[in-house]
């Protein structure tokens, strides 16, 4: 097998265990780290694009707004670190206004996208060293050596943290300040607001949402030969009160069975899927999230109509 053959069939092995011990279980769930292959990264750069979707439109707005701000968090010479960097197009914002800067860290678990931004951003900026580092950010990640003593400062945007069970989040803010030369972290969260416009948001008219959970089915079927009847699961959306998230979910639409990797899968009516937590913060919820992993909110900036902020975080 040539490398990319071996890397596909790693894929494969690991998407169908995992799979599988989440379909076992009682409630039933998937990980949604399997839906970002490159029709799944597609649907979702179609997402953000979305009229319901307002959370990458807020979340740009405040990057542009407060550029100069948040890029001077960098002392000179210091390192921007990026979790799930993509395409880095956000960042750009910040790399504009961070002439200063000495480094930037863009960190993503897929490597040949990785390898081709920092290429693009090698020719823009010149002047910066881009050292990207290609990892899963739910596990401790190590920086590049050179820089060991530069002074950093962290940045997560896209509310992606509230993707992230709550111990991951919390492990992923604790190992960012426990960086030698940790200076701070800029955080893009998504509040709680009204319920509609929430579910709005994760269940747009267009079905695009529902088309980007519904293909991790696709890729059990394609990838690991599983039999999902697509049309029997049904996309739903719910704001969940008592834990502010918004959970997505796939339905049985009946009583069913699946196999995969010669197991058989028994649905009831009914019966969910979870695939996708969101959550959702206010002030204190968000304070009491960053202070065990040793950050305080020192700031809080918003969009003009306060649906998202970007918290600046602290040494506490
Ligand atoms: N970080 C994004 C969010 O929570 C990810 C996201 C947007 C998402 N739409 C989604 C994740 C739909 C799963 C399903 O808003």
């Amino acid at each position: 097998m040539d490398g990319s053959v071996q890397a596909r069939a790693a894929t494969a092995t690991a998407l169908v265990e995992d799979s599988l011990r989440g379909l076992r279980g009682t409630p039933k769930v998937l990980s949604p780290k399997w839906l970002y292959d490159p029709r799944g990264s597609a649907l979702f750069e179609q997402i953000t694009t979305l009229p319901e979707y307002y959370l990458t439109r807020s979340e740009a707005a405040i990057l542009s707004a407060h550029a100069d701000r948040l890029a001077g968090l960098v002392p000179e010479g210091g390192a921007l670190v990026e979790f799930g960097s993509g395409a880095s197009v956000k960042t750009r914002t910040l790399l504009d206004a961070g002439g200063h800067f000495g480094a930037y860290v863009p960190i993503d678990i897929s490597e040949d996208f990785l390898q081709q931004t920092a290429q693009g951003l090698r020719a823009a900026y010149p002047g910066m060293q881009i050292a990207p580092v290609v990892a899963d950010f739910s596990e401790a990640v190590t920086l590049p050596e050179g820089l060991a003593d530069a002074p950093k400062v962290g940045f997560f945007p896209g509310s992606t943290i509230g993707n992230l069970p709550p111990e991951t989040a919390t492990a992923l803010l604790a190992h960012a300040r426990a960086w030698p030369g940790a200076q701070g972290f800029i955080l893009g969260v998504d509040l709680v607001k009204d319920r509609g416009e929430l579910v709005a948001a994760y269940d747009d008219s267009q079905g695009v949402t529902a088309q980007f959970i519904g293909n991790i089915l696709q890729r059990l079927n394609s990838e690991a030969g599983a039999d999902f009847e697509l049309t029997q699961f049904a996309y739903r959306a719910r704001w969940n009160a008592a834990a502010a998230r918004i959970d997505m979910e796939l339905v049985s639409t009946c009583h069913q069975s699946v196999a995969l990797d010669g197991e058989t899968i028994d649905f009831a009516p009914g019966e969910p899927i979870h695939v996708s937590a969101s959550r959702k913060y206010t002030r204190e919820s968000l304070s009491a999230l960053v202070a065990p992993a040793g950050w305080q909110l020192a700031e809080l900036l918003f969009d003009e109509a306060e649906r998202f902020a970007m918290a600046v975080l602290s040494p506490g």
